[in-house]
């Protein structure tokens, strides 16, 4: 073979090479890309220079510079489209920087949700305040919802229009349930007051965080489900002062400012006297959610004598919270779950 032709294959085999590199998508197809043409017993290279023992004997000297030449080109290609694809940070068995013998590190694949985030954040927070955890079903039926929560048959909040009412089988309703005690989505955790005191004894300290459900339709600040944070406390004397510094330790915890509170009269059934609450942030006074003391009817619904004890219970909107705290403008961006959104969390 003539030093031309040689020269020539090898120049022809650097350009190929370089332009396979650089159209290599992933490090995968680099890979298969440097074992065909460096690979060290079958990669083309190694083929072509078994040509030059064929190289007249006065230019074998040509060829071999030209050879050595043509193999730094083509690894300075695959080192460039390594680059290129993030390759040669450490992690490639290959690397020279590559040490097996280091402990691995977990990929983070993923990350919590912005509202778990929060609930898990907002439930370390009650803790700390002594408040324990409980739950309770998002399948309630009409007695935990409403009835035990001194809410009467005639009240607006009962209304069809306004829940999420389940039709049951006629069949499976008859065992588990009479027809005047339908099955809903729950539309407020106080579900949860009313299951907690109908199977413990004062005191009581519980924070309850979960899912609710109103048939609203979705705009900025309403949709179908959102989440509460539900607090009850229990004991004797517990008055409205205790709730307002649980409360203000509450959002300021949450904020990381000394925040201060005010209370607005209110009214729900289920708590007397009951208040809106308010806190003060960035210069204004932002809507925290009801609460109340708990109303001795509903102490009596599970057995409690209001002569012994009182309470307190507010009732929090989490999404409220999460979007005041990060500035989210519009409630439907943390269902939407598009990951430029959530991303930022
Ligand atoms: N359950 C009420 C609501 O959903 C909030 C609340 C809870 C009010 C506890 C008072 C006491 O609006």
């Amino acid at each position: 073979m003539s030093i031309e032709t040689f020269v020539q294959q090898l120049d022809e085999l650097a350009q190929s090479a370089a332009s396979t590199f650089a159209a290599a998508a992933d490090a995968a197809e680099l890979d298969a890309a440097r074992v065909e043409f460096l690979g060290a017993k079958k990669g083309k290279l190694k083929a072509l220079q078994k040509n030059m023992g064929s190289v007249p004997g006065e230019s074998r000297k040509e060829a071999g510079m030209k050879l050595n030449a043509v193999k730094q080109a083509i690894q300075a290609a695959f080192e460039e489209a390594q680059g290129r694809l993030g390759g040669g940070d450490g992690t490639d068995a290959r690397d020279p920087e590559f040490d097996p013998t280091l402990p691995g590190t977990a990929r983070r694949i993923g990350k919590l949700h912005p509202i778990t985030q929060t609930i898990n954040e907002l439930k370390d927070i009650m803790g700390r305040l002594g408040f324990t955890p409980a739950e309770g079903p998002e399948v309630e039926d009409d007695q935990h919802n409403f009835e035990a929560l001194n809410i009467p048959r005639s009240h607006p909040a009962r209304d069809p229009l306004d829940n999420f009412y389940l039709s049951v089988a006629q069949s499976q309703a008859e065992s588990a349930l009479s027809s005047d005690n339908p099955l809903l989505m729950r539309s407020q955790t106080s579900t949860v007051q009313i299951r907690v005191m109908e199977n413990s004894q004062p005191p009581i300290r519980i924070v309850s965080l979960g899912r609710v459900y109103r048939p609203d339709s979705a705009d900025w600040s309403h949709y179908p489900m959102f989440h509460q944070i539900e607090g009850l406390m229990v004991d004797k004397n517990v008055t409205l002062a205790d709730l307002k510094t649980v409360l203000k330790l509450f959002a300021s915890n949450y904020l990381g400012d000394e925040v201060p509170i005010r209370i607005r009269p209110s009214f729900f059934p289920f708590t007397e006297p009951s208040v809106e609450a308010d806190y003060y942030w960035n210069g204004k006074w932002v809507e925290f959610g009801g609460a109340g003391v708990v109303d001795p009817n509903v102490l009596r619904s599970v057995g409690y004598d209001p002569d012994e004890v009182s309470g307190f219970a507010f009732g929090l909107g989490i999404e409220r919270l999460c979007m005041i705290r990060h500035q989210i403008t519009d409630i439907r961006y943390l269902f939407t779950n598009d990951v430029r959104f959530l991303r930022q969390f």
